[in-house]
């Protein structure tokens, strides 16, 4: 039995066609047809009026909140469980993270503690699409509405979710996606911006290229800034599988249903839940074991990976992680953030990757039944 990888991309004979027309004819005057293209498509995609492609989600973050204004003495809200790109770059331009909690049934910002953790301070609010679901948009725009508190959504799990018919990346003032191999779309690394806001598009432009102007011949740069670009290979790379974006999804919501159909009647075993309001595009299938089988996430990870299958941990709290042992904001966010404490230990990601097929799935859900019956 070969071993079953986590994630895993879908590439076809398109994204090697247009990666080789793209290394054979995208330089001198036609450098940058790929990402012409790649860009414009997103942002039709997504539904809005400027996409910038970018080396990572990550710098994408990073550009959102210089561009937002956000630096030293001012707070940023994000939700205690996501990967820690979506908070690295708080500190990066010197603001402070806050770590608000998330909701037990999206697994999402929660609304109510999103209220809780606003101060005279804040300055923005980064919303995760945590895994492909998406948080209560209209209990969030509640909140924010009062507060007028600028929105960053991190898109990067989730790109062809929805709420309520629209797409993910376009609730925010900024949208951010990350194309990591790992992810449903990718360029290998790479990342996007999108945004309704020209100011903020304009700005991200001018950062991501060393303080100038696009087009800048003259070398006069008036700020020191960046370097974030994408190559033309992988803009080419984005734009075949954005071509192929439905049927990517589709296989997405496919696996997640075989998954259903296996493992949704098991006594105390959560696996995401799509609201009527959303469609979730099921970036990682999960399941969230009952503590009354006294597994955690580590041993079931474990017993997984002898029967050849590689799982990853549901992501632990932000403010557990030994980068913010000395952060106030962490120590007031491990009292405070019970539902990210009592999820986290027991969540584990299971295999999701593009090409994984039904026997395979019958495999890693027995596997996982059998290690459940033997705890
Ligand atoms: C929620 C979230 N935000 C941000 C990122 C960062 O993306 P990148 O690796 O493209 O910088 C990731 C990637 O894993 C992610 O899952």
């Amino acid at each position: 039995m070969e071993r079953i990888p986590v994630s895993g991309p879908w590439i076809t004979q398109k994204e090697v066609d247009y990666v080789s027309d793209a290394a054979a004819n995208a330089w001198y005057g036609n450098a940058n047809m790929y990402h012409e293209r790649f860009e414009r498509a997103f942002a039709a995609y997504i539904g809005v009026r400027y996409a910038a492609c970018l080396p990572s989600c990550t710098s994408a973050i990073h550009l959102s909140l210089l561009a937002l204004g956000v630096g030293p003495g001012d707070e940023v809200i994000v939700p205690d469980i996501t990967w820690i790109a979506s908070a690295a770059p708080i500190t990066y331009v010197g603001a402070t993270p806050v770590f608000a909690d998330i909701d037990p049934e999206t697994w999402c910002l929660s609304a109510e503690a999103l209220a809780n953790c606003i101060t005279p301070k804040t300055k923005a609010v980064i919303l995760v699409d945590l895994y492909g679901n998406m948080p209560d948009m209209d209990a969030i725009r509640e909140v924010l509405n009062r507060h007028k508190v600028p929105i960053i959504e991190d898109a990067a799990e989730a790109i062809g979710s929805e709420f309520r018919q629209r797409k993910a990346g376009s609730f925010g003032d900024v949208g951010v996606f990350s194309f990591h191999g790992s992810k449903t779309l990718t360029t290998g690394e790479g990342g996007m911006l999108v945004t309704n806001r020209e100011d903020l598009f304009r700005q991200a432009l001018f950062l991501r290229d060393h303080g100038r102007p696009p087009g800048d011949k003259m070398f006069f740069n008036t700020m020191v800034a960046y370097k974030y670009k994408m190559s033309s290979m992988q803009a080419a790379l984005g734009l075949a599988q954005l071509e192929r974006i439905d049927e990517l999804i589709s296989r997405k919501r496919q696996i997640f249903s075989w998954y259903q159909s296996r493992l949704g009647n098991v006594d105390g075993v959560n696996l995401n839940r799509e609201a009527s309001e959303t469609k979730y595009t099921y970036w990682m299938v999960t399941a969230i074991v009952d503590p009354k089988y006294g597994i955690e996430k580590p041993r079931m990870m474990e017993r997984m990976s002898e029967k050849n299958i590689d799982c990853r941990p549901f992501f632990h709290p932000l403010s557990s992680l030994p980068a913010y042992k000395d952060v106030a904001q962490a120590q007031v966010a491990r009292r405070r953030n019970k539902v990210s404490y009592e999820i986290s230990p027991y969540g584990i990601n299971l295999p999701s990757h593009l090409k994984l097929t039904k026997e395979a799935i019958d495999y890693v859900c027995e596997s996982f039944k059998d290690i459940l019956k033997k705890s």
